[in-house]
């Protein structure tokens, strides 16, 4: 799983053309480039063609991950947070050159299926009924969300198993990582918050548990605990300023006799609740055992972009989706060939007053965005900036075609198109060697044009977006449209 919102998705498969489960990848029209993979490719590329020019001192490897493979013996998955994650490395040389990998992660799962030419377990939005005994949550397992390197270690992450190690330098799948022995085995989210000292914060769901883990720079677990907390069906990110960690836990509940029966997938077995709250979790980092609830109005959220707090008031921002009676609903539209209309995600600002009963004001925006980031200097701290792909001029279109910068105090934005034909994923901010600022580096991101039939990476200074990319990076072949992504610098 899981990013953009479940309406990204949807209009994805849409955009894709699945009116039903039968394998007709071929034959569909791609207007974004979702099932062009098949489950053996090994992708390697150098050097690249490069459009204009790279800034000197881009060096350094951006993995990024994503669903790749969408079809086996006859099947189809019908979600696209389903598909088997593929890790893509882009490394710049630092003297103009970049070279391309892509490697499927070889999970239990991808190598089981492989074997027997069919799907063998359910996935998150297909209903697959178990071919094989379900022995824990890595059993289905596909490490296809995010990446993360903590102490030179390189991890495919999936927020309900798991992290899968990976060679850093060849992509090759080392196997699931056991964080401590009482820790294995147990989920470890794709949305790791790694702080600017190295600390990496993260957490995982299943039903009412919620483990947290903090992990030094050195990789090791230095404080972990297991408690309870409200049911939820899903929890895909979290905030974390200097002294929280913050979770949004909706008013979702999981039919879960449904799911273990194989009568429907998780997406189908979930049941909002739109008159319940979504409630906000708040835990003290210095000591995990310090936590409060409080309540605001359902919300649904995939992803924030950051967290600080501001004497006794946490300062955060997320990006609000739909609800999920409204996405079933058109998942099941598009089931049946009919065109949904779009409904965008939008920034929302959220100040929690910790005095007292614990005060929350929520201010909304409408540009249509999804995946934020900040400065990886910035990350639980104050910050001014934030990143988001988004739809410019699009209508009801569905799709990012471009890029914004937003300033968190002054509310200004700066954006850049690049026109109705291209598709724009998730772009990372990398500092640039030498600097101090937030904000000053390269946004550097992917994207597609659908008119050519053409993936790219684009490089833009993040103080200039309107300006247009600095460079484009262009592959000799189609690469998967994918989840997140991080810059380690050489
Ligand atoms: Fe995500």
């Amino acid at each position: 799983m899981m990013t953009t919102t479940r309406r990204d998705f949807l209009s994805a498969a849409l955009a894709f053309g699945l009116p039903h489960a039968s394998f007709a990848a071929e034959a569909a029209p791609e207007l974004l480039p979702i099932a062009c993979l098949h489950g053996d490719e090994r992708l390697d590329a150098a050097p690249l063609r490069i459009e204009g020019r790279l800034p000197a001192g881009l060096r350094g490897s951006y993995f990024r991950n994503g669903p790749g493979l969408m079809a086996r013996g006859g099947e189809r998955y019908r979600h696209w947070f389903d598909g088997d994650g593929f890790v893509q490395a882009l490394r710049f040389d630092g003297e103009g050159r970049v070279s391309h990998r892509g490697r499927f992660v070889q999970t239990a799962k991808l190598k089981a299926e492989a074997r027997e030419g069919r799907f063998l377990v359910p996935a998150f939005g297909t209903a697959i009924p178990p071919r094989v005994p379900l022995r824990n949550a890595d059993s289905m397992n596909v490490a296809n969300t995010s990446v993360l390197q903590q102490a030179g270690r390189l991890y495919a992450l999936w927020e309900g198993g798991s992290a899968y190690e990976l060679d850093p330098a060849t992509l090759e799948t080392l196997g699931p990582r056991a964080w401590t022995p009482e820790l294995a085995g147990m989920p470890f989210s794709a949305h790791p918050k790694q702080e600017p000292d190295g600390t990496s914060w993260n957490f995982g769901t299943s039903g009412k548990q919620m483990v947290v883990y903090r992990i030094s720079a050195a990789g090791a677990v230095v404080n972990s605990a297991v408690f309870e907390i409200p049911p939820t069906a899903m929890v895909h990110d979290f905030a974390v300023s200097q002294r929280y960690l913050v979770f949004l836990l909706a008013p979702l509940t999981l039919d879960m006799a449904a799911l273990r029966e194989g009568r429907a997938s998780m997406v189908d077995a979930m049941q909002w609740h739109g008159d319940a709250p979504t409630r906000v979790l708040i835990v003290d980092k210095r000591d995990l055992s310090r936590r409060r609830i409080l309540e605001m109005p359902a919300t649904f959220v995939f992803h924030f972009g950051n967290a600080w707090d501001e004497g006794d008031v946490i300062r955060l921002d997320f990006v609000k989706g739909e609800a999920l009676p409204l996405i079933n609903e058109r998942l099941q539209a598009i089931m049946r060939g009919e065109r949904p209309e779009t409904h965008p995600s939008t920034p929302r600002f959220m100040r929690i007053e910790l005095a007292g009963g614990g005060r929350i004001s929520i201010e909304a925006r409408d540009e249509s965005v999804e995946f934020p980031v900040v400065d990886p200097r910035v990350v639980a701290q104050r910050y001014g900036q934030v990143f988001y792909p988004t739809a410019i001029d699009l209508g009801p279109r569905w799709g990012f075609n471009g890029l914004m910068k937003l300033d968190v105090e002054t509310g200004r934005r700066e954006r850049f198109a690049f026109g109705a034909d291209t598709v724009v994923e998730e772009h990372v901010l990398v500092p640039k060697p030498g600097s101090s600022r937030e904000g000053e580096g390269w946004l550097l991101g992917m994207g597609y044009d659908t008119r050519h039939r053409r993936s790219f990476a684009s490089v833009f200074d993040a103080q200039h977006l309107a300006d247009g990319p600095l460079a484009r990076i262009w592959l000799p072949y189609t690469v998967p449209y994918g989840f997140h992504g991080r810059f380690y610098a050489a």
